[in-house]
């Protein structure tokens, strides 16, 4: 293992538009946790960094949406996030906001440092402006038609189809995300990064110097990047919810979220240092501090190119020495998606089984997105817990733990001679540091928690092959010697599971009572890693069965999900034949009030109407039953259809027919006026 190391290792900050869910985790927090927890057990100094973005168009489009403030949302998510994070076991050194003062203060003196020393470009130019809405069109408050790959769906300021950065200006067909408006051009001042200058640098640093370390998917994007030119990018934004920009000219405007954002890591690293009395510049400033940032594909531009560049017009920063960004987790074989609530949501999944958090983070970290995009199902977790957790790891545990006391009274029995398969066994269980750090030191997740299970495997076949509980019959001496290696294995495994399944690792810990300063290097070098007398505890289990029916419930969560998708994407029919405007004024519909309302007998869907229509109050029979009670629709004002001729429905003559439309939960809903309007007044 390599000599101790200062690290500042960053996971992307989370908006603060919604939960946390498993695409986040296993792209982003779940590795970067296993990397924090691996660096600290091999005796390096790590800062884990994250927190709150709380800035940005997602956040007032959230607010937006639920007609609340931008204040309330992030105060909301921020709680719901970082309860989950901490009940998940994310070992953040610390979790921050972006909303708080010593970040508002860090991003503002980041600006003014590059302000004054000429880094930007200053210009007005012309902008996306929607009228109606009163507003210019940053980011996700435009939706257009991606330049490069032609998504219909792209934002202002990133196509999350195929990742590219690009202007709001650049978008084939923009459309307002407020009013659905085709916006105008309106001239505005702003700042801009001349990301064209540092082009010849980030070539270098990124396709030289980075050639071998860095992940072929991300070395991808840069190179694509690169290849088709950078040009500067505005970093300011005509918006009123952000960091107000600090200088002259900059009223009512405020950072881009991708500038200040990204500041948040030193903003939180600073707020850590102070509370530990630590120095944050050397986790910033110091050339022998290793920054790594873990992140989604969808934010390699910005890690990769524009905070580099950022940091490096700055000066005196190092730059990040990886970007293992990964790839994206599918959920049973469609796009995880917060806004149609396609999801396993964090905060649900550890109600829905609590005490499981390393059941998730092993599935994540098994089926980690490293390389390719890949799909999360329920099935599969299933699986895993109960063929592997359960059925390798757990049961060789149990095993372990259960004959060493029925044996030996809980203590570890003294080994004698090794056999051949013995000596084998401790001469693997001895390799398994260095094979896993290997794979973890590459960001090589999913294959490290492979070895993990490789040696609880180790540790299973030996037992099953020697079987101690046969043997005991003839040769109590053997049986000591194999329950001794047995043991040896079992304290390995609680050590070396540490970063992947930290609960369990606890758990396996304080059942075999294992010092607490046992390393990695311990389990690689040291002869016993139990002493003999040295006294276990008692057999608790690791891992419990997930059955059949916890899995069909997240099933039936799922589909009823889809189902109201689906409802809510009810394809609108199209448009019937053309009617003469003589056709249409022959229908006399007008605006009434319903006075009164009682169920029909015997008939589900009708309820029996008076309704007040202007010209007289009348009877109706309208099948809005199985959307209402009677008792609530008293007073409702709706449109009605006069002149259609009467008819019997269940021996009630209904005069006119009440205008309805569809809801998208597959209710009826009454098509009213705006405002109370006086009875029998004209629809035309
Ligand atoms: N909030 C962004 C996202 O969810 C990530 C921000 S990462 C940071 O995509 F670098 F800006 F902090
Ligand atoms: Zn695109």
């Amino acid at each position: 293992m390599n000599s101790p190391q200062r690290y500042t290792i960053t996971a992307a900050l989370p908006y603060t538009n919604g939960p946390i869910h498993i695409g986040h985790l296993a792209g982003v927090y779940v590795p970067g946790d296993i990397y924090a927890r691996f660096l600290r057990a091999t005796g390096n100094d790590v800062a884990y960094i994250c927190g709150s973005d709380e800035h940005g168009v997602a956040i007032s489009m959230k607010a937006k949406k639920e007609g609340i403030t931008p204040q309330q949302v992030i105060d909301k998510y921020d709680g719901i996030i970082r309860r989950s994070f901490q009940d998940f076991g994310i070992s953040f050194d610390n979790y921050s906001r972006t909303s708080r003062e010593i970040h508002h203060k860090t991003a503002s003196d980041f600006f003014l440092k590059l302000y004054n020393d000429g880094e930007f470009i200053e210009e007005v130019s012309e902008q996306l402006y929607d009228a109606e809405a009163d507003q210019f069109l940053a980011d996700r408050f435009v939706i257009g038609t991606c330049p490069k790959c032609g998504n219909e769906e792209s934002y202002g300021d990133q196509c999350e189809k195929c990742g590219t950065s690009h202007n709001a200006t650049d978008l084939i067909n923009p459309k307002s995300a407020i009013t659905g408006n085709v916006p105008t051009l309106k001239q505005t001042k702003h700042w801009f990064l001349p990301l064209d200058k540092h082009e010849a640098f980030l070539r270098e640093w990124i396709l030289k110097d980075h050639k071998s370390d860095w992940k072929t998917n991300v070395l991808g994007q840069c190179k694509s990047w690169l290849d088709d030119g950078l040009r500067p990018r505005a970093v300011t934004r005509d918006l009123d919810w952000g960091i107000p920009v600090p200088v002259e000219g900059g009223e009512g405007k405020v950072l881009y979220v991708w500038f200040d954002a990204p500041i948040g890591y030193i903003s939180a690293t600073k707020e850590w240092a102070e509370r530990e009395g630590k120095n944050w510049e050397d986790y910033w400033k110091k050339e022998d501090t290793k920054l790594v940032h873990f992140i989604g594909k969808d934010n390699i531009v910005f890690h990769c190119i524009i905070f580099p560049a950022m940091l490096k017009a700055h000066g005196d920063y190092i730059l990040p020495d990886n970007v293992p960004a990964n790839e994206f987790l599918n959920l049973e074989g469609n796009k995880l998606s917060t806004s149609k609530n396609w999801a396993v949501w964090l905060h649900e999944y550890l109600e829905d089984f609590p005490g499981q958090q390393d059941v998730l983070r092993y599935t994540l970290t098994a089926n980690a997105p490293e390389n390719k995009d890949n799909d999360f199902t329920w099935k599969d977790f299933q699986a895993k817990n109960n063929n592997e957790l359960v059925a390798i790891f757990g049961n060789f545990i149990n095993r372990v733990v259960v004959l060493t006391n029925k044996y030996y009274n809980g203590q570890v029995p003294p080994a004698g001679d090794f056999s051949e398969v013995d000596e084998d066994a401790v001469e693997q269980l001895k390799q398994f540091p260095g094979i896993i750090a290997k794979s973890i030191e590459r960001y090589r997740f999913r294959e490290a928690s492979q070895e993990l299970m490789n040696l609880a495997r180790l540790g299973n076949k030996y037992l099953a092959d020697e079987e101690p509980w046969k043997v005991i019959k003839q040769d109590e001496e053997r049986v000591k010697t194999i329950m001794n290696v047995a043991l040896q294995i079992a304290t390995a495994l609680s050590v070396l599971s540490e970063p992947f399944l930290p609960f369990t690792s606890a758990k396996l810990k304080s059942m075999l009572n294992v010092d607490e300063n046992l390393s990695w290097e311990d389990v690689a070098e040291k002869e016993v890693l139990l002493p003999v007398n040295h006294q276990i505890g008692k057999a608790e289990l690791l891992f419990a069965k997930i059955e059949d029916k916890e899995i069909e419930a997240q099933l039936a969560k799922l589909e009823a999900t889809k189902q109201a998708n689906e409802a809510a994407n009810k394809i609108v029919e199209p448009q019937k034949e053309t009617i003469d405007f003589e056709d249409f004024t022959k229908m006399d519909i007008r605006v009434g009030t319903i006075l009164e309302a009682e169920k029909v007998a015997k008939a589900k869907k009708l309820l029996q109407l008076k309704v007040d229509v202007g010209i007289d109050v009348r009877t109706i029979v309208s099948g809005i039953a199985e959307s209402f009670k009677p008792e609530d629709i008293i007073g409702q004002q709706v449109t009605v259809l006069c002149n259609l001729a009467p008819r019997k429905i269940r021996g009630v003559e209904s005069q006119g027919m009440i205008l309805m439309t569809d809801t998208p939960d597959g209710k009826l809903a009454f098509v009213e006026p705006q405002q109370p309007i006086k009875n029998g007044s004209e629809i035309s």
